[in-house]
């Protein structure tokens, strides 16, 4: 085999710039950052964080400077992800300077359609969900918001974000290649 075939076409090539992640739910406080927190752990396993930035945002403001709730870190702590960051609010040079715009919910994908100034920032918006073949097929794309509801919410969170990282993973490194 060449060189080529072995090894760097399954590499993103050294001078491309990087692919630029941003995940967004209501509060930045659980289901953002869990995201963030699994899709680092991720890129970390694969040797790609050169290669993918990542962050997250909220579309609201009640949170700014807050650590991850507490329930989104024992449930990720768990699973041997710790949540790291502050909590901030989305900006309009986020449409510009990030790749994909991925929402956890409905709401958080319309919030964000409506914030986008134009059809460039409109199409990076997706819910995270699209990613993960097995909710793509039964349509069910939201995660749900745990933040009122019983802990067990949090855990069902990381389960529902660990799925669909996978296939996020997945689709940015194809686009990695072209
Ligand atoms: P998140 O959860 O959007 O997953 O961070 C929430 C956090 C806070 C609130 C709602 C959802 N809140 O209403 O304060």
């Amino acid at each position: 085999m060449s060189a080529e075939s072995l090894g760097e076409r399954s590499r993103p090539r050294a001078d491309a710039s990087p692919t630029r992640l941003l995940f967004v739910c209501l509060g930045n406080i659980c289901r953002s950052p869990t995201a963030e927190g699994v899709m680092r752990a991720l890129v970390q396993r694969e040797g790609l964080a050169e290669s993918i930035q990542l962050d997250s945002a909220g579309t609201g403001a009640w949170h700014v400077g807050s650590r991850p709730d507490a329930r989104a870190r024992q449930a990720a702590q768990a699973r041997g992800i710790t949540l790291e960051g502050s909590a901030r609010q989305i900006r309009a040079e986020d449409f510009l300077e990030f790749d994909l715009l991925v929402a956890m919910d409905a709401e958080n994908l319309r919030d964000l359609r409506r914030l986008a100034l134009g059809e460039d920032g409109r199409a990076k918006v997706r819910r995270l969900r699209e990613f993960d073949p097995v909710s793509a097929a039964i349509g069910d794309l939201d995660v749900p918001d745990p933040y009122y509801g019983a802990d067990g919410g949090f855990d069902r969170v990381f389960e529902l974000v660990q799925a669909a990282c996978e296939g996020l993973l997945e689709h940015v490194r194809a686009g990695l290649h072209t």
